[in-house]
C-alpha cells in the first residue's frame, strides 16, 4: 500500500515515524507526470532502503516561461498508481504556500558556480528555484539517500554541491532511460505529436556521433561538438520546426561556463534543442568508467 499524503507536514510526520522506527528512507524528488525513468528511480531507491517516498510537485518557482509552467503534463492519479504498483512506501504533494508559508519563496537559494552555463544560462532562475525546493524538501524528509536521474546532468550537479553544503543526504546519480529508439525519456514528450518525437531522436544521435568520434580518439572539444552540430544541422526537417540551444561538451570534473577548448581527458557530451517548439535536453558520459 502506497500512503498518499496531501501536504508537507503529514509528509513530515510520516518520514519521522519512519526513521523512529530504525527503518532507513530512500527520497526520489519529481514533478509527476511520472514514467519509466522516474520509476526506475524509485525501484533503486527501494532495493538500497527500507522504504521509498517521492515527492510530486511541479515546482512554480523553477520555471522560467509560464507557458512551460502552464502546459506541464499533471496526472496525480496516475502517478499514485504507478508508485503503488512499483511498491513505493508513500508518495507527497503540496501546495507552493504549503511548502514556502508567507513570503518564505520570496528568497531563493544561490544554486552556486555549477549552475552557470548552459541550463542555467538559458534559463535564468531555474537553478535557483531547483536548489530552493530540493533544500525544502529535504528538510521535510530528511531521507538516508536521495536518488536523481544522469538525464538531468547539470541539476546533479547542482544537487551534490547542495548536499555538501547541507551535510545531508547521500546523493545516488542513476542512468537515464531510454526509448528503443534511443529518444530518453521524460515529461515533456508527451507534448509531442508522433512526428515531433520521431524527429526527438536527434538529441540521442547527436550524442551518439559525439561518443563515435570520442571512441575513434578524437579529444578536441571543438571537434566533439562538431561531431554533434553535424547530425543535428545534416538532418531534414521533415516540417517539424527545430531549434538547437546548445550542443557541446565539458569535463564534468572542472566545470565550466563555456566550452574548455582543446584536449579533454573526461567529458560529457550535452544537448538541449526545441523540438515543435518542446524544449528537450539529454547527455551522454564519452569517457569509460
Ligand atoms: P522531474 O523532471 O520530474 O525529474 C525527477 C527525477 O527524475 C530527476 O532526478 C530526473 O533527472 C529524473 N529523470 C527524468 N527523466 C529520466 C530518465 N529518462 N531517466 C532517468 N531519470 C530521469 O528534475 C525534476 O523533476 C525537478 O527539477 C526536481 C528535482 C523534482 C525539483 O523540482
Amino acid at each position: 500500500m502506497t500512503e498518499v499524503l496531501g501536504d508537507p507536514d503529514s509528509a513530515a510526520a510520516w518520514c519521522s515515524r519512519t526513521r523512529a522506527a530504525g527503518q532507513k528512507l530512500g527520497f526520489v524528488p519529481t514533478m509527476g507526470a511520472l514514467h519509466e525513468g522516474h520509476l526506475a528511480l524509485v525501484r533503486t531507491a527501494l532495493a538500497e532502503n527500507d522504504r521509498a517516498c517521492v515527492s510530486v510537485f511541479v515546482n512554480p518557482l523553477q520555471f522560467n516561461e509560464k507557458k512551460d509552467f502552464e502546459r506541464y503534463p499533471r496526472d496525480l492519479k496516475g502517478d499514485a498508481a504507478a508508485l503503488a504498483r512499483a511498491g513505493c512506501s508513500m508518495v507527497f504533494t503540496g501546495t507552493l504556500e504549503q511548502f514556502f508559508p508567507g513570503d518564505r519563496a520570496q528568497s531563493l537559494r544561490d544554486p552556486g558556480p555549477r549552475a552557470l552555463g548552459l541550463e542555467g544560462a538559458l534559463r535564468p532562475g531555474h537553478f535557483a528555484g531547483v536548489a530552493t525546493i530540493v533544500e525544502r524538501l529535504f528538510e521535510v524528509v530528511r531521507p538516508d539517500v536521495a536518488y536523481f536521474g544522469q538525464k538531468d546532468f547539470q541539476q546533479t550537479l547542482v544537487v551534490e554541491d547542495l548536499a555538501r553544503a547541507l551535510g545531508y543526504p547521500r546523493i545516488r546519480v542513476c542512468p537515464t532511460v531510454r526509448e528503443p529508439s534511443g529518444l530518453a525519456l521524460s515529461s515533456r514528450n508527451q507534448l509531442l505529436s508522433p512526428e515531433a518525437r520521431a524527429r526527438a531522436t536527434l538529441l540521442s544521435r547527436s550524442l551518439e556521433a559525439a561518443r563515435a568520434a570520442w571512441r575513434a580518439g578524437q579529444r578536441d572539444a571543438r571537434e566533439l561538438s562538431g561531431a554533434m552540430r553535424a547530425v543535428l544541422d545534416r538532418a531534414p526537417s521533415n516540417g517539424i520546426q527545430v531549434e538547437v540551444e546548445y550542443a557541446t561538451v565539458r569535463d564534468p570534473a572542472a566545470w565550466s561556463a563555456d566550452e574548455p577548448s582543446g584536449r579533454l581527458e573526461r567529458a560529457v557530451a550535452l544537448v538541449a534543442v526545441r523540438v515543435a517548439e518542446v524544449r528537450l535536453i539529454d547527455n551522454m558520459v564519452l569517457h569509460e568508467g
